[in-house]
């Protein structure tokens, strides 16, 4: 499907935020573009998940709205000590900082097959952590999609094996 207006125009870039250095990609005209999720959508459709598995924090807004489109029940990863119940927990360095996620040991099943959703993905540290945490459960990562891929850095290369979908790439 194309866009009536190019996506990326939608994108507005913030030179040194949240740190110096960093250029950040401002995904909120974007969101309030009621065609970014059917653009995501389309090419994940055939895939069959069971899940969706979307990352706190801008994950959790594509990530409802697609497991709403596939007919599949959402599930969070969250920010550390933010879960009620035992968790599998995964720590990751990023672009600035680093940080961990997690989400409850019994959040998936043997044979449950899990699309990890989120909004960009840069070094794929992140999506690398939900990769690893969807594994421990015993469930089958089936691919990642995010709305922007930052192509110049190596993030295909950390989620080793897994698929990748991106609607913008930079
Ligand atoms: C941003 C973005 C991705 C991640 C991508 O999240 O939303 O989740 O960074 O970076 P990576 O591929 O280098 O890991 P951020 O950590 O800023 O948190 P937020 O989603 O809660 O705003
Ligand atoms: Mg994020």
């Amino acid at each position: 499907m194309s866009p009536t207006t190019p996506f990326n125009s939608f994108v507005r870039d913030v030179p040194d935020f949240p740190k110096e250095g960093i250029l950040f990609r401002d995904i909120t005209p974007l969101l309030a573009n009621a065609e970014a999720v059917e653009a995501m959508a389309q090419p994940v459709l055939a895939l069959q998940p069971t899940h969706v598995l979307g990352l706190e924090s801008r994950g959790f807004i594509f990530g409802s709205a697609l497991a709403q489109k596939l007919g599949v029940g959402f599930v969070p990863a969250r920010k550390p000590g933010k879960l009620p119940m035992a968790t599998f927990n995964e720590s990751y360095g990023l672009e600035y900082g680093s940080d961990a996620l997690e989400i409850h040991t019994d959040a998936f099943k043997a044979g449950d097959r899990v699309l990890i959703v989120d909004d960009v993905m840069a070094t794929g540290g992140t999506a690398a952590a939900a990769q690893r945490l969807v594994q421990r459960t015993g469930a089958q990562p089936l691919a990642l999609t995010v709305f922007i891929e930052l192509t110049s850095l190596p993030g295909r290369e950390k989620v080793e094996g897994l698929p990748v979908f991106s609607v913008l790439r930079y």
